[in-house]
């Protein structure tokens, strides 16, 4: 008598095992589910909670020797991948009056969003640009890139990486300066990588005036390279939205996770069944494909990044709402 089809299996599956395989109906259904299955997390860090422990770091390390002094913002999801969503890194640097971080440059590329304080520089390339709060700053793949502090007090931005997206690519180099402080080698346009907060605001006051709110979104600016208006990097775009004063927001979700960073203003995102109370410097995140609606209690206006770009180049990006 032959073994319950079961056993059969179980059998088979140990055989085939032990010389690398695997039975695909075993695992179709997660290996391609009918709608996203994020391990992702809606989750909010405050900043008056981040900062004193931000403050703290500067006494136990300094910027040289850290080379970037950064509080890393994993996803509850995601301990331990050094993620904030499975294709993004963010975290919060900090670097004090007099510091210098090092010139290095790596295949991943970074936007810096300004939280706090004026005076330090990002070069790339050699090339300075001064950071104010609000500005965003790109460093892009492979260019040398160092941050200093001449000024007065304390300066702190978001870092936003695809270091998940390069680390799932197996293709990530990185080399350290032969200068702490880079050369302007002329190669770069400030124009191509700093994003100033006036201009910025002004654009998004212009859609503001010139059009209906998008019932879902309020009225949002997408930053656009000037040179090449594509997005900042290939990998990752910008926007800057403002919701006025008692917009209640539609839901809507789209496949890129959202990280977030409050400029003005308080007020509530609803992450599927989670409230997110925000205001001015606090980060959040929202992950792919989870119904968003935002609440705002003041004007406020709200920077954000997401990998939209990776997911368009390769036909992935779709968005559902109510608009
Ligand atoms: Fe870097």
């Amino acid at each position: 008598m032959s073994a319950h089809p079961v056993d059969r299996r179980k059998d088979f599956y140990q055989r085939i095992d032990a010389h690398g395989m695997t039975p695909l109906w075993e695992v179709l259904h997660n290996l391609v589910p009918p709608t996203p299955a994020t391990p992702c997390q809606p989750a909010l860090w405050r900043y008056e909670t981040v900062r004193p422990f931000l403050m703290e770091s500067g006494d136990l390390i300094s910027a040289r020797e850290a080379v970037r002094r950064v509080l890393v913002f994993e996803n509850p999801g995601l301990r331990g991948a050094s993620s904030i969503t499975h294709s993004l890194y963010a975290g919060l640097q900090l670097i004090l009056p007099g510091e210098v971080a090092p010139c290095h440059r790596h295949a991943q590329s970074a936007i810096r969003f300004i939280v706090e304080g004026d005076g330090a520089y990002t070069a790339v390339d050699g090339e300075r640009v001064v950071m104010r709060p609000g500005d965003f700053i790109v460093t892009p793949a492979w260019t040398w890139h160092d941050h200093g502090n001449p000024g007065g007090v304390p300066v702190v931005w978001l870092d936003g990486l695809d270091i998940p997206l390069v680390r799932f690519f197996d293709a990530g180099f990185a080399e350290n300066g032969a200068e702490e402080v880079s050369q302007p080698t002329g190669s770069a346009d400030a124009r191509t990588f700093s994003y100033p907060y006036e201009a910025a605001r002004d654009a998004l006051m212009g859609v503001r005036a010139g059009a209906s709110l998008d019932p879902r979104h309020g009225a949002r600016h997408t930053y656009r390279n000037p040179v090449t208006g594509g997005y900042p990097t290939p990998t990752m775009a910008a926007f800057l939205q403002w919701l006025p004063r008692g917009f209640a927001g539609q839901a809507s979700r789209s496949t890129d996770a959202a990280v977030y960073c409050v400029v003005e203003g308080r007020g509530r995102t609803s992450v599927g069944g989670t409230d997110l109370h925000w205001g001015p410097r606090d980060v959040f995140v929202t992950p792919s494909w989870t119904p968003v609606r935002h609440f705002a209690d003041d004007d406020a206006i709200l920077f954000s990044l997401s990998d939209r770009p990776a997911q368009e180049a390769l036909g992935l990006w779709r968005e559902e709402g109510s608009a």
